[in-house]
């Protein structure tokens, strides 16, 4: 008797809060490679997820029962508000359409789990991604650092690029100034970038030492770059192979600033091991076109970029690539290949992005301000 008094009260519950339930941030796509992608969204109650997918071929979404995907990486269903799945075995080149899902969980004890309300996103509000074409000759990408919570900025910086045309974007660091809480990140940003094209187009993310500040910068990973190893990874897309690096904080570990709460030394020698690795890796070598992404550049002065100037920089001297990406400096550089790098660098200041294209001429990085005018250009020539 007490049993069915329980299981009613439970389905009670249920009944009411059926409804509450909401997809709050998202989705968005994340690390997309060749044949996989990682889909984030967030929920406002703790939810089990997972995507639909159906191919791009004019049918109805509803005219058969689509593959799911669920969150359950351990083969149990996450009970979570960050839900991130990796689709694999996707074909090259190819145009899907998706939806996610979140099914309310009430209460989960012992076998029994009580679920609320479902939400997806609308089959009519069509969300497709596309994957990359491995054997292409070109790649349009863009990248923006330094945005500091500045919607207006980057809407009028992505507005500068066609989102369509776009491969992917590169966000370089700093794009908030402090993560204290999840609201922060996508009123900051997130919620902005997945207006202009994040749904659809994948954006890679290079942490910058101000996501490493807050409450919040433990959980990076659970909203970018999931379902790589690391926040720092590598990826490729037409004839460039990408590196992005994580720089960790500009001042030293003791610094009064960090209080006792980080050890970035010890994390950038294992990066560095680790780029070591990639580096003499064939896909690195092989590719027409290196590009290394790190929010900090290799300098002098400030303890962070000396530390890229003297764990990452011999590294790349080494294995030469075309260019490094910076930000940071809030002020425009192009610096040569010299003694101590010996490779080229822009420095993006925080009110530019960099549209860039890599084809078989080489590669191309056009400047461009908030008003559409192009502020500096830079050109490597196969
Ligand atoms: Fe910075």
């Amino acid at each position: 008797m007490k049993h069915y008094f329980f299981s009613a009260l439970l389905i009670t519950i249920a009944c009411l809060r059926a409804g509450a339930v909401e997809i709050i941030h998202g989705p968005y796509l994340q690390n997309m490679e060749k044949d996989r992608v990682t889909i984030v969204w967030v929920t406002d109650q703790p939810t089990v997820g997972w995507v639909e997918t159906a191919p791009d071929d004019g049918s109805v979404f509803y005219e058969v029962p689509r593959p799911r995907y669920f969150d359950a990486p351990t083969g149990v269903k996450e009970t979570a508000r960050i839900h991130s799945v990796t689709l694999t075995g996707l074909t090259p080149n190819t145009t899907y359409r998706y939806r996610v899902y979140a099914r309310e969980v009430l209460e989960h004890k012992g076998n029994y789990v009580t679920y609320g309300h479902t939400k997806a996103t609308s089959p009519y509000q069509v969300l497709t991604f596309r994957t990359p074409d491995p054997s292409g000759e070109k790649v349009n990408f863009a990248v923006v650092n330094d945005i500091h919570g500045d919607n207006e900025k980057l809407t009028d910086l992505i507005g500068q690029c066609d989102a369509a045309a776009t491969d992917f974007f590169i966000f370089n660091g700093d794009m908030v100034s402090v993560s204290e809480t999840e609201e922060q990140i996508f009123s900051g940003f997130m919620d902005k970038a997945v207006e202009l094209f994040a749904t659809a187009v994948p954006m890679y993310y290079a942490r910058g030492n101000h996501e490493t500040r807050g409450a919040m910068a433990t959980h990076f990973k659970e909203y970018f770059s999931p379902g790589a190893d690391h926040i720092y990874y590598t990826f490729r897309q037409g004839p460039v192979f990408f590196i992005m690096l994580d720089g960790g904080e500009d001042k030293p570990d003791t610094d009064i600033e960090y209080y006792d709460i980080t050890d970035y030394d010890t994390y950038r020698r294992d990066e560095a091991a680790w780029l070591s690795e990639v580096v003499n890796s064939e896909e690195y070598r092989n590719a027409p076109y290196k590009v290394v992404i790190c929010h900090m550049p290799p300098d002098i002065g400030w303890y962070g970029s000396c530390q890229v100037l003297e764990k990452f920089a011999p590294v790349l001297n080494e294995a030469k690539p075309d260019i490094m990406l910076c930000g940071h400096y809030h002020s425009h550089d192009i610096r040569k290949a010299g003694t101590a790098v010996k490779f080229p660098i822009i420095i993006n200041d925080n009110k530019s992005v960099i549209k860039a294209t890599a084809d078989a001429a080489g590669l191309k990085f056009s400047i461009t301000g908030r008003d559409g005018k192009e502020t500096a250009h830079f050109e490597i020539k196969k």
